[in-house]
C-alpha cells in the first residue's frame, strides 16, 4: 500500500495543496496564486496574503482531493510548511493542517519550505528516472532566498536516502534574493510583478540589441560563496535615473499595466532596444553570478552533482547556462520542471514523506517559524 500525503503550502503568496504517493508520484497539485492581489503593490503585502490564504485554503484542499479522486479518509499523513516565510501566511496552513491531522487521527509532519524546494528536484528526477548522485551542491534561488547548500547522506549515495539528508550552508545572499532583484528591477522599468517571467522573455527577445550599460562581475569580500544583488539593482536604478529617455516609455508601460495589459506580447512593443539591452545585461549579470558561485561551491566540496531549485530556477537562460557549464565541467545538473520550481505543495508532500520515514512528527502545538533554519 502506498503512503498518501496531503501537502499544504502557504508560506508566501501561493496557497497550495497536493497529494503525493510515496514521496514520488504526484496524484494532484493545486496552486492558487495571489499575484493579482499583490500586483498593484509591486510585491507581496503580508496582511493581504494572510487574508487571501484564509479564503483559499479550504477550496484548494478540496480541489486537490477531487483531482486525486480521494477522500480525507484516504490520506495517511498531512505535511505542512512550518517556515521560513511570512508568519501570518504560515499560520493559515499550519492551523488548517494540524486541525485536519488531529481530526483524522493521522500524523502531522512539519516541513521546512527550503527542504520542499530540494525535494522538487527529486520529484522531477523520479519522473525522468534519473536520480541525482549525492553529495550535491544545491542552489535555492527564489524571491525570498538565494542560498547554497552542501547536501549529503550517510545512507549511500543515492537520493533514495532522501529521508536522511544532511544540509550544510555554504553561502547565502547578504541582501536581496535574486528573485527580489528581478522583481525590483521590473518595477523600476514599469514591467509589473512578478518580474522574473517577463524579464526572462524580454532578455530573450533582446537579441543583439545595443547594450546601454555593462555591469561588471559582482564582487564579494569574505566568503566567495555569498551573494549580493542589491548593488546591481541600485546600478540599474542610477542608470535609468541619469537618462531622461527612459521616463516616457516607463510611463507608457505603467499605463498599460493600469489597463490590465501586462502580458509579454503587450509590453514588448512598448520597450525600446535600449531597454531590451538593459534587461539582457541585467539578466546576464545575475545568471553569470549564480552560475559562477554554484560551480565554485561544487569545486570546493568535490560534488559532481548540482541541483538548482526555487522560482528563479524557472529562468530559461539560467537553465541553459548551468547545463552548458555542467557539461564542460563533468557535473550533472538537475532542475525541477517549471511548475515545480515555483512554490507548490507537491514538494512539501514529498519532503514530508522523507521526514515521516525519519520519524519526524508534530503535535497540535506546532507553530509558525518565520526564519526556520534548514538542518
Ligand atoms: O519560489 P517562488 O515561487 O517563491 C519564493 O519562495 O520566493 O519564487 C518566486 C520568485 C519571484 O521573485 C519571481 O520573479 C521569480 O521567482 N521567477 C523568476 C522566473 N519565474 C519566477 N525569475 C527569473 N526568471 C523566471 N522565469
Ligand atoms: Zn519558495
Amino acid at each position: 500500500m502506498s503512503v498518501r500525503i496531503l501537502g499544504i503550502e502557504s508560506s508566501c503568496d501561493e496557497t497550495a495543496a497536493a497529494i503525493v504517493a510515496d514521496g514520488r508520484e504526484i496524484l494532484s497539485s493545486v496552486v492558487a496564486s495571489q499575484i493579482n492581489v499583490h500586483r498593484k503593490y509591486g510585491g507581496v503585502v503580508p496582511e493581504l496574503a494572510s487574508r487571501e490564504h484564509l479564503r483559499q485554503i479550504v477550496p484548494v484542499v478540496r480541489e486537490a482531493l477531487l483531482q486525486a479522486g480521494l477522500n480525507f479518509s484516504d490520506l495517511d499523513a498531512v505535511g505542512v510548511t512550518q517556515g521560513p516565510g511570512l508568519v501570518g501566511s504560515l499560520l493559515v496552513g499550519i492551523t488548517y493542517g494540524k486541525t485536519l491531522a488531529d481530526s483524522l487521527n493521522k500524523p502531522l509532519v512539519p516541513v521546512n519550505h527550503l527542504e520542499g524546494h530540494v525535494h522538487a528536484v527529486f520529484l522531477e528526477a523520479h519522473k525522468t528516472g534519473q536520480v541525482p548522485e549525492l553529495p550535491a551542491v544545491c542552489l535555492i534561488v527564489s524571491g525570498g532566498h538565494t542560498v547554497l547548500y552542501d547536501i549529503r547522506t550517510e545512507q549511500g549515495t543515492r537520493a533514495e536516502a532522501a529521508a536522511h539528508l544532511h544540509y550544510h550552508k555554504l553561502g547565502q545572499t547578504r541582501d536581496d534574493a535574486a528573485g527580489e532583484a528581478y522583481d525590483k528591477v521590473s518595477k523600476l522599468l514599469g514591467l509589473g510583478y512578478p518580474g522574473g517571467p517577463i524579464l526572462d522573455r524580454l532578455a530573450a527577445a533582446a537579441g543583439s540589441a545595443f547594450a546601454p550599460v555593462k555591469f561588471g562581475r559582482i564582487k564579494m569580500k569574505g566568503n566567495p560563496l555569498d551573494f549580493s544583488f542589491s548593488g546591481l539593482k541600485t546600478a540599474v536604478l542610477y542608470h535609468i535615473r541619469e537618462r531622461a529617455e527612459y521616463a516616457p516609455e516607463i510611463a507608457k508601460r505603467e499605463a498599460a499595466l493600469e489597463r490590465g495589459e501586462g502580458k509579454f506580447e503587450q509590453l514588448l512593443p512598448l520597450c525600446s532596444p535600449q531597454t531590451l539591452g538593459l534587461v539582457r545585461e541585467f539578466q546576464n549579470t545575475v545568471v553569470r553570478d549564480l552560475c559562477d558561485r554554484t560551480f565554485a561551491a561544487a569545486e570546493q566540496t568535490g560534488a559532481t552533482t548540482i541541483l538548482v531549485t526555487g522560482g528563479v530556477a524557472a529562468n530559461t537562460q539560467l537553465r541553459s547556462a548551468f547545463e552548458k557549464r555542467g557539461k564542460s565541467a563533468g557535473i550533472q545538473t538537475f532542475f525541477p520542471s517549471r511548475p515545480l520550481s515555483t512554490d507548490n505543495a507537491a514538494m512539501i508532500a514529498a519532503a514530508a514523506y522523507a521526514r515521516l520515514r525519519a520519524g519526524t512528527v508534530a503535535d497540535t502545538s506546532l507553530n509558525a517559524t518565520a526564519s526556520l533554519p534548514l538542518t
